[in-house]
This record gives structure tokens, C-alpha cells and sequence, in this order.
């Protein structure tokens, strides 16, 4: 049974595989609008979502599959009686040929896919890992740089809880000549155990603090929104905003990235910057679930 549950189980080899799958169907759609004209994709959201959800379900429609979808399965399906991630996925294999989770514990996929009935696919599991989101990163970081070894990146904002930011770490480190810089106010510092991840690909983890700290010559900027619905307390806003002016002390080949939605982050007046690639990022993550829902049923 195959499963997308968190980017660890990627290597270069499987990610040249998917990004060359989801080429061909941004090229040629035509030709892959019946591949799942006789199965059914559930879409269970126990979190909010906008992308990732519509995205999966257009996904899913452009192949030619029908969905079956709770957009706030922690209110209205059974969970809210208490029933586990284990017992519905049991009863939805009943109905459906796969399934796109999205839940606040860090190991609803892995939950979901011990059942091991139908391919789970993991669309945001807690603090921990992204893993489609961060494909479609790197599918766009390759697309914008033409490569994925050599790169600078520096990641901001919520390092602690983002969830995409891991996801990315394990995808980067994966590639040779890795620089990540790590920019945050301290209370949403990247945990150790990412440190020590990169560390032992050999990639040196440095962290920043300020703007000034960064290589002008980054190729990526990653940004993220602090995850506040992760913990209780104030912590404050997010300090280090890029605005016209910081984004003019980066290189004109930087990339500005960020999963979305974006808060008070990245200010507006960048986004007709061509270094501003979020948008189409987001855009792109359709051709990558495209493929990837492929990939887990075999019709690839
Ligand atoms: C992200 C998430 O849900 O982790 N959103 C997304 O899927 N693009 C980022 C976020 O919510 O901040």
C-alpha cells in the first residue's frame, strides 16, 4: 500500500519521478482527466484549509475521480463523538479508494495509515510534517532556480510549530551544498532535533538574528506565518516582515516564498515583485497532487 505520510520517505531519485509525472500533466491535462474516472477520494479536514483541501479536490475532479468531503470533520463527523483516526478510516475504506487527512495530533497519518486498508495522504498533521506541501516547494524552488543542489535558503517566521518548514528541512537536506539560515524571534526557534537532522547530512544549521545576518545573495526566502492556534499565550507579532525595502537588500535572483496564507509577514507591496512566488506556488501544488494521487493508486 502506498501512502504520502511524511517527506522522510522521499529520496532525489522518487522526487525527479513525481516532478517529472506532474510536467507531463501540467503539459498535456488531457490526457490524464479519466486515470481515476472509477475511483472515490475521501477529504477528511479536522483543520481549517483553504489550498490544501481545494486544491486536493480539484485535483482529484481533473482525473476524473469524485470526492467524498467533511471540510470540518472536527465538528461534524463522528470524532466529535470521540471516535479514533483508526475506526474511521476503517469505514471509510468501506466507501472510498483513498484518503487525504488533515488533523491537529502530530501523528494522524501514521495513525491513518496503520489501518493500512487504503493510501493515506498526509495534507497537515499537527506541528509535525506537511509532506505535499513541501513537494510542491521544492517543485517550485526547481522550476524558479533550475536546480535543487547549491542553494541558499533561509527559513522565517514560525520555525517551532510550521509544520512545512519541517517537511522542507528533510526534502532540502537531501540535496548537496545546502546553506539553511534560520530567522525567527527566539520563541519559534527551529527545534533541535531539525539541527541535528541537518547536521548529520552535513548541512550546518545558521542561525540568524536580523536581516543583516542573511547572504544577500540567498536564493530562496521561505517565510511562514506563526502558527498561533498551536499554543496558549502571547508571544507577539512576528518581528521580521519583508516589506519592498528589506526585499531589495536580497539579490534580484532571490526567490520570496511562503506556503500561505500569510498574515502580516510578507506585506503586500511585494507582490508584484517577480521574486514573489507564492501564489504561483500555490498554483503549482494542484499538478503535484495531481500526481501524487496518481502515484498512491497506480495509475501513474
Ligand atoms: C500551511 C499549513 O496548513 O501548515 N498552510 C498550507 O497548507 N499551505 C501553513 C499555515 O497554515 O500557516
Amino acid at each position: 500500500m502506498k501512502h504520502v505520510l511524511s517527506s522522510e520517505q522521499y529520496t532525489r531519485e522518487s522526487l525527479d519521478e513525481l516532478f517529472d509525472l506532474a510536467d507531463k500533466i501540467r503539459n498535456d491535462p488531457k490526457k490524464y482527466s479519466h486515470k481515476l474516472d472509477d475511483k472515490i477520494i475521501a477529504i477528511m479536514f479536522y483543520e481549517p484549509s483553504t489550498r490544501t483541501r481545494l486544491s486536493f479536490e480539484t485535483a482529484a475532479l481533473k482525473l476524473g475521480a469524485k470526492i467524498i468531503t467533511t471540510e470540518n470533520a472536527a465538528e461534524f463527523s463522528s470524532a466529535a463523538k470521540g471516535e479514533t483516526i483508526q475506526d474511521t478510516v476503517k469505514v471509510i475504506a468501506g466507501y472510498a479508494d483513498a484518503m487525504v487527512i488533515r488533523h491537529k495530533s502530530d501523528t494522524s497519518a501514521m495513525d491513518a495509515a496503520s489501518v493500512n486498508k487504503i493510501p493515506i495522504l498526509n495534507a497537515g498533521a499537527g506541528k509535525g510534517e506537511h509532506p505535499t506541501q513541501s513537494l510542491l516547494d521544492m517543485y517550485t524552488i526547481k522550476e524558479k532556480k533550475g536546480r535543487l543542489d547549491n542553494l541558499k535558503v533561509a527559513i522565517l517566521g514560525d520555525l517551532l510549530y510550521g509544520r512545512t518548514i519541517h517537511s522542507l528541512l528533510k526534502l532540502l537536506s537531501l540535496y548537496n551544498n545546502i546553506e539553511i539560515y534560520g530567522l525567527s524571534k527566539e520563541a519559534f526557534s527551529l527545534p533541535q532535533e531539525y539541527i541535528d537532522m541537518l547536521k548529520s547530512k552535513g548541512i550546518e544549521y545558521k542561525k540568524c538574528s536580523s536581516f543583516d545576518e542573511l547572504p544577500k545573495d540567498l536564493d530562496v526566502i521561505y517565510h511562514t506565518r506563526i502558527q498561533a492556534e498551536r499554543f496558549e499565550g502571547d508571544f507577539g507579532k512576528e518581528e521580521f516582515i519583508i516589506n519592498k525595502e528589506v526585499l531589495n537588500r536580497f539579490s534580484e535572483n532571490t526567490i520570496l516564498m511562503h506556503p500561505l496564507p500569510r498574515v502580516i509577514e510578507i506585506s503586500t507591496d511585494v507582490d508584484d515583485d517577480p521574486r514573489a512566488c507564492y501564489f504561483e506556488q500555490a498554483h503549482n501544488g494542484l499538478f503535484i497532487r495531481m500526481a501524487l494521487l496518481l502515484q498512491v493508486l497506480d495509475k501513474a
